[in-house]
């Protein structure tokens, strides 16, 4: 484990970094023990577990944040525990209290405060809580015992290019998740597919796939691991919830600023990727905890690229994103009651 004063919070980007302390808790025998605080580290699994074979596994992505005043923050976490829930109801696990779970978080957080990086240093002490299968299994069927694991890792930004805009590569060889599947849940699974596109489009020089609905190979979905907008028309489009793009709570977040904060109109459509590609659309940016706002620069298909406004942030997607961090880090006015302080 490194120290924390070892660590240069200014240059951090996405990659783990260990911490000092984890919350575990075991659920055998039909309920749930107590859950503690341990040091973070290794433990044994069967080869045998539900998630090493069959991927019965579920996480989160949450955030904790150091305000100006010296506070700790969480940006909506009970979000995260009823998403948390849905997943592990989907996954045929048992389901985590609450308020269980948001205490787990704040345990962790407390435990790590000495890695949440500095106010001034745009980084964050990113909160990872997990629940799998670890209980043997040889049959396809849910294993009867779990663990629930939260961990953290001080984090920058999750594109590298930052606050720039990223180059997105629109795939009609890929999709993410197809209906009736678990493309709304954050079930490990949906992840582990997505990395030989990345790593294809990365060699082609984009940063991430923009993923289009399974069916029609029509309607854009999301980006490998944040929700799409676009400005389109004067308004704020994002695709609809049809139960195969994850319902991000940061997108949640963005329609309700849109709209209260800039007085935007806001859709949830059905948005054609060709609409990218004509004048009306002005704008387009990504969303979620790790990307926070990603203002995306350009998208590419078939040897077709648009850029958007040469590269540079747009007008709405930088107010949305200044309003958005400024809530997070207690410097605008928290009117929406979404803050909680550790
Ligand atoms: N889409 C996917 C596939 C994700 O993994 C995430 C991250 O959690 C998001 C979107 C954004 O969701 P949120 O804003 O809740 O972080
Ligand atoms: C998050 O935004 O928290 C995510 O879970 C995305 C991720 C897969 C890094």
């Amino acid at each position: 484990m490194i120290n924390p004063k070892d660590i240069d919070f200014y240059s951090l980007g996405f990659e783990f970094i260990e911490t000092r302390s984890m919350f575990v808790s075991n659920f055998k025998n039909g309920s749930w023990d107590e859950g503690k605080l341990m040091p973070f580290g290794k433990f044994e699994i069967s080869p045998a577990a539900c998630v090493l074979n069959y991927g019965q596994g579920i996480f989160e992505g949450m955030k904790a944040l150091r305000a100006k005043n010296g506070e700790i923050t969480l940006f909506r976490p009970e979000e995260n525990g009823k998403r948390f829930n849905k997943s592990a109801k989907r996954m045929l696990m048992p389901e985590y209290d609450l308020d269980k779970f948001i205490k787990g978080i704040k345990i962790v957080v407390k435990a790590n405060e000495d890695y949440i990086p500095p106010h001034d240093s745009g980084g964050a002490l990113y909160i990872r809580p997990m629940l799998f299968g670890n209980g043997p299994m040889l049959g396809v069927a849910p294993a009867k015992e779990f663990k629930l694991i939260i961990f953290t890792a001080p984090v920058g930004p999750y594109f590298p290019e930052g606050f720039k805009g990223i180059d997105l590569e629109i795939s009609k060889t890929y999709t993410r998740a197809a209906p009736g599947g678990t493309g709304s849940t954050k079930t490990i699974c949906n992840y582990a597919g997505t990395m030989l596109p990345a790593k294809e489009a990365k060699s082609r020089g984009f940063a991430q796939i923009l993923y289009l609905d399974a069916i029609n190979l029509e309607f854009i979905e999301e980006v490998g691991a944040a929700n799409f907008f676009g400005i389109i028309n004067g308004k704020l489009a994002t695709p609809r919830k049809t139960g195969t793009i994850l319902e991000g709570i940061t997108r949640e977040a963005v329609l309700e600023l849109a709209s209260k904060n800039l007085g935007l109109e806001v859709e949830e459509r059905d948005i054609s990727y060709r609409e990218l590609f004509e004048e009306s659309c002005s704008e387009v940016f990504c969303s979620g905890t790790a990307a926070v706002i990603t203002p995306i620069a350009s998208v590419s298909f078939d040897g077709k690229q648009r850029i958007f406004n040469n590269k540079k942030p747009g007008t709405i997607t930088t107010k949305l994103y200044e309003i958005l961090t400024g809530i997070q880090r207690l410097e605008i006015e928290d009117k929406f009651g979404w803050m909680v302080l550790v």
